[in-house]
């Protein structure tokens, strides 16, 4: 029981209304992000919305682009009226993957002593549930960035694609990690040799992607999607969204155990207290995150 009791702080400590840090105050005073435009959508701006906006090179994901999208996701994740984000990118590009002309002569010392894309990871380590809505290329670094969030949804003409190879490198953001838990060894392998596109259908038909829409409906979708999910607990979402990550990191008999200890830590919560009571009564649940 201390180890279940103990999994409640950590979580707690994420949906606590925030201590106004310098990047809170940039977005809540609606600075203008160079690479990057956020938002608040949905009924009670539950749903951040970060749309990478770098179109004239189809969002290739700079340094200046990471730093801000993190900046963003950071303040998204201390505000008590979201609880859900949505990541995306313009119709004709999600992203056409990192920098190119930007790291092109960067030197294996300059990679190591610099700990090069080390600030790509924090999106992975959001608490609040991430929705990828992904339009056209999602390619090299943006297919990475894509399956680093929780749900992906397609628009009919997304392409995703690891074409380093073609460059004369490899995924270095969880490419070939990521795509070869999604799709299985044979088609991540042959996608990481050849470069090859994944259409939007393939990639459903491939479990890369959940969901697929018209293109014009596609962050809508996702919005309500995010909506849906912030009209829950935050509390026991993010219990629920680290228990399946977990399922990636771990055994089955690990991941099942982890699983039972997060399961018994709802039983401490308000909510849970709240959502049984509303189901007996038959009312709506009135969450209240605590
Ligand atoms: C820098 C890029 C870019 C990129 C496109 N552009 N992708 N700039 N880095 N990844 C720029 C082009 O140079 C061009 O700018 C403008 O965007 C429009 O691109 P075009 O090529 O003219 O457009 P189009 O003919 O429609 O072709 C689209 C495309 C192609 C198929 C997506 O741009 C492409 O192949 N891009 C590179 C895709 C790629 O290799 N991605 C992986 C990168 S490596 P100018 O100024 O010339 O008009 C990577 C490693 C990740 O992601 C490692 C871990 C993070």
């Amino acid at each position: 029981m201390a180890a279940v009791r103990a999994l409640l702080p950590r979580v707690r400590a994420v949906l606590r209304p925030p201590a106004r840090g310098p990047a809170l105050r940039a977005f809540a005073s609606g600075a203008n992000f160079e690479y990057i435009i956020t938002e608040k959508k949905g009924k009670n701006g539950s749903v951040g919305l970060i749309r990478l906006n770098r179109p004239k090179v189809l969002n290739a994901l700079c340094n200046g682009l990471i730093e801000e999208m993190n900046q963003a996701l950071e303040a998204f994740e201390k505000d008590p009226t979201v609880g859900a984000i949505v990541l995306t990118g313009g119709d004709k590009a999600f992203a056409a993957g990192a920098d190119i002309k930007e790291m092109k002569n960067q030197t294996l010392q300059d990679c190591y002593s610099s700990n090069f894309l080390s600030h790509w990871d924090r999106l992975t380590q959001v608490k609040k549930p991430v929705i990828a809505a992904v339009n056209g290329y999602a390619l090299g670094g943006g297919c990475e960035l894509a399956m680093m969030c929780d749900i992906i949804y397609a628009g009919e003409k997304a392409q995703f694609a690891q074409p380093e190879i073609l460059i004369g490198t490899i995924p270095g953001a969880g490419g070939t990690q990521r795509l070869t838990r999604a799709v299985g060894k044979s088609l991540a392998m042959e996608m990481v040799l050849t470069g090859d596109r994944l259409s939007a259908q393939d990639a459903k038909q491939a479990g890369l992607v959940s969901k697929i829409f018209p293109v014009e409906t596609l962050v809508e979708e996702a919005i309500q999607c995010a909506e849906k999910i912030a009209s829950n607990s935050k509390i026991i979402v993010a219990i629920a969204k680290e228990s399946v990550n977990a399922a990636f990191e771990m055994t089955l008999t690990e991941g099942n155990k982890l699983e039972k200890k997060l399961f018994y830590s709802t039983f401490a919560t308000d909510d849970q207290k709240e959502g049984m009571t509303a189901f007996v009564e038959k009312r709506k649940a009135n969450f209240k995150d605590q």
